[in-house]
């Protein structure tokens, strides 16, 4: 081979030896055997030895304790790893039951447990001490992980009390969601590629060859089956795994007794409830027999007991093909790209399309269009693109460039230095003018209820409307033009909208859409200033003075009411009679002039009740605790804002001296 071809060849190599490497230690999907890798690593070394000039510092050969392969010794388990068999719904579980029932002549009580999605591990300790942690391998050989075990710090060196002779147990490795968090977060910290979940993470600490850097992934272990111990034996499961916990194992705090299949539905569907709250992944619940002898007499198939079962809760990760990225503008103008995914079921929902927030993050993740992608969605949480499966690329996956021009309206899209967004600034953009009236009729601002986003959208198209102003001068024949608009929706319609003409001017403002201006900002802005005129006519600095409301918001809302387009709205409005002034409330109560923050639970009241008294009582309230505040009111599990008070010197008022307080002021007439 001549050199160039030689410089090629290793740099596919190395290319190709860091991609088996990930799927091998962090994605757990290894996609060649050990001697294949071997071969390519060999290949390498041989290049490199013949023309010591292509030797990289990043090359794999230059690694300390890069081993090839033969990573760990292999390890015979005692018995095989086995699997268990999955049921999906009830029919399936009762079916299992009834195969339990008619295989014993009797119903068997059970026990549950939540199914960790981790790696199954098998742990043997001699005379009370650790000596061997195995993964499962094929089943019937695994991988000595002696050393990365030992680091699990749950998981005893040493067996308390007075300890077996020989104790065999199994169990699953995994990783606290805090722990998964944080190791994400130093990775991302270092420009590492990041885990996709839990379980990948813990694969890879687990298979790590220096035990320090598993260390550093701080792997934890619940044990669910007691394999062979010496000198005892025990009648059921639970018995079993109490007496390891009284030797200092760790057992899964949920594990239940359920007399019969009804209470074990019952412990299924309590923790499908409590799945997003628990603090490690679970991707299902184990049903076992309890009875021991009941459990030997059941037996098992080649691959699984017959006397436990695992049924499993949706998904919240899944694979499917990013088809497209395409980008949306939004009311002000932001550029998201968003992902246009094939169609999959997730979470329990199909997912078609899931935001990618910006450029920087679809570089950061190395999403190209056509990749197979990881997609998640936990409880009720909006759906994620996780990022790539590296290892199904095909070569004909495409790098995404962000469009240089608004897609709607096809003005630049600038992205100003040190901002992560792409802007249209076309005001006339139609996808901004259609973002801005969806937003002004939206629940948290107008609240104009039947005017959806189709029907904006219908709007536009007819030429209706040209800003959220012209909303109220649609007449019954205008809005006979809307595809499907019979009498009765025009009806309800005219009516949303004239009853949006009285909402408090708070909305009115939050419904502009003005940038940095929330819904908080916007209340404290119309309770401040009583009027959208004294608004308009206030300085930067008057804005800026206003309670919860800087110098981001006060500049951005001054700029903005002096656009002509945002004028010409506000002038509408006031032609159409939508209310521009607060009636002031008769004020005077005796919180005149104190503005207090609430934080924890209160008992006698909500948070929105207290909240609502205070306003009656002509006083203030903020969020956040700063020298302005005149006392916090603190509830149960109050948390940061208590320490940040006791600091700023600010008065403390626990609920007994706040409900006293709203009674009268201290020493008041009686
Ligand atoms: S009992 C004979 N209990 O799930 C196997 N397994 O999909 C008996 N797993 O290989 C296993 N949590 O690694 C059992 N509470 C639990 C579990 C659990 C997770 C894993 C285990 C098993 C795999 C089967």
């Amino acid at each position: 081979m001549s050199q160039d071809e030689d410089r090629k060849r290793a740099e596919h190599l190395r290319r190709e030896i860091a991609r088996h490497d990930r799927l091998y230690h962090e994605l757990d999907a290894p996609e060649i055997s050990d001697a294949e890798y071997d071969g390519l690593f060999r290949e390498l070394k041989a290049i490199e030895a013949q023309s010591p000039e292509l030797v990289t510092s990043d090359s794999p050969t230059q690694k300390v304790g890069a081993a090839p392969s033969g990573l760990f010794s292999p390890v015979e388990h005692s018995s095989r790893l086995l699997s268990l068999d999955n049921a999906f719904d009830d029919e399936t579980l009762d079916a299992w039951y009834e195969r339990v029932q008619k295989g014993l002549g009797r119903a068997p009580s059970l026990v549950c447990e939540p199914k960790i999605d981790g790696l199954s591990i098998a742990v043997v300790y001699e005379k009370g001490r650790l000596i061997r942690g195995a993964t499962r391998g094929d089943g019937a050989v695994g991988e000595d992980v002696t050393p990365n075990v030992a680091t699990i710090t749950t998981l005893p060196k040493k067996l308390d009390g007075a300890a077996p002779d020989w104790l065999e147990i199994r169990g699953e490795v995994f990783l606290f969601s805090k722990d998964f968090a944080a190791l994400n977060e130093r990775l991302r910290a270092a420009d590492k590629p990041t885990f996709a979940n839990p379980r990948n993470a813990a694969a890879g600490a687990l298979r790590q060859k220096d035990p320090e850097v598993t260390r550093e992934r701080p792997l934890a272990i619940y044990l669910h089956g007691l394999v062979r111990i010496e000198g005892r034996s025990f009648k059921t499961y639970l018995e079993a795994m109490k007496y390891c916990a009284s030797l200092g194992l760790p057992i899964h705090p949920l594990a239940r007794a359920c007399a019969d299949l009804d209470e074990a539905k019952a412990f299924i569907a309590q923790i499908a409830e409590q799945r997003r709250a628990l603090d490690h992944e679970i991707d299902g619940v184990v049903i076992k027999v309890d009875d021991i002898s009941a459990q030997q007499e059941l037996g098992a198939t080649s691959k699984a007991p017959r006397w436990a079962i695992a049924y499993k809760l949706p998904p919240e990760q899944a694979h499917t093909k990013l088809n497209d990225i395409q980008v949306s503008i939004g009311r002000t103008g932001a550029a998201t790209p968003f992902a246009v995914l094939e169609p999959v079921r997730v979470g329990g929902v199909t997912v078609q399309m899931a935001t990618l927030h910006n450029e920087d993050e679809i570089a950061r993740k190395d999403l190209r269009i056509g990749d197979t992608v990881i997609v998640q969605r936990a409880g009720d949480v909006i759906p994620e693109v996780v990022g790539p499966v590296v290892a199904r690329r095909t070569g004909t996956e495409r790098v995404f460039v962000m469009p240089e021009a608004c897609p709607n309206c096809q003005a630049a899209l600038e992205r100003k230095p040190g901002e992560a967004v792409r802007r249209c600034h076309n005001v006339d953009c139609p996808a901004q003018t259609w973002g801005r009236i969806v937003h002004f009729g939206s629940r948290s601002a107008m609240d104009i209820e039947g005017l959806g986003e189709q029907t904006v959208l219908a709007m536009l198209d007819l030429g209706l409307v040209e800003d959220p102003g012209d909303l109220f001068s649609l007449g019954r024949e205008e809005l006979s033009r809307l595809p499907q608009f019979k009498d009765k929706s025009i009806t309800n319609l005219l009516r949303a909208v004239e009853a949006a003409k009285n909402r408090p001017i708070d909305r009115l403002l939050f419904g502009l859409g003005i940038r940095h201006v929330g819904v908080t900002a916007a209340r404290n802005l119309a309770d401040h200033f009583g009027s959208i005129d004294a608004i308009v006519a206030a300085s930067t600095e008057d804005i800026a003075r206003v309670d919860g409301v800087g110098e981001v918001i006060a500049e951005s809302l001054h700029a903005a009411l002096r656009k002509p387009a945002i004028i010409a709205i506000v002038d509408k409005l006031r032609a159409a009679g939508v209310k521009m002034q607060e009636e002031r409330k008769a004020r005077g109560g005796h919180f005149e002039g104190l503005t207090f923050v609430i934080t924890g639970t209160l008992s006698s009241m909500s948070r929105e009740e207290a909240g609502a008294r205070i306003l009656e009582l002509g006083g203030k309230v903020t969020n956040s605790v700063s020298k302005k505040t005149s006392y916090l009111v603190v509830g149960a599990d109050a948390g940061t804002k208590l320490e940040k008070a006791q600091k700023a010197g600010v008065s403390i008022l626990d609920e007994k001296a706040f409900v006293a307080l709203l009674e009268g002021p201290p020493g008041g007439p009686s």
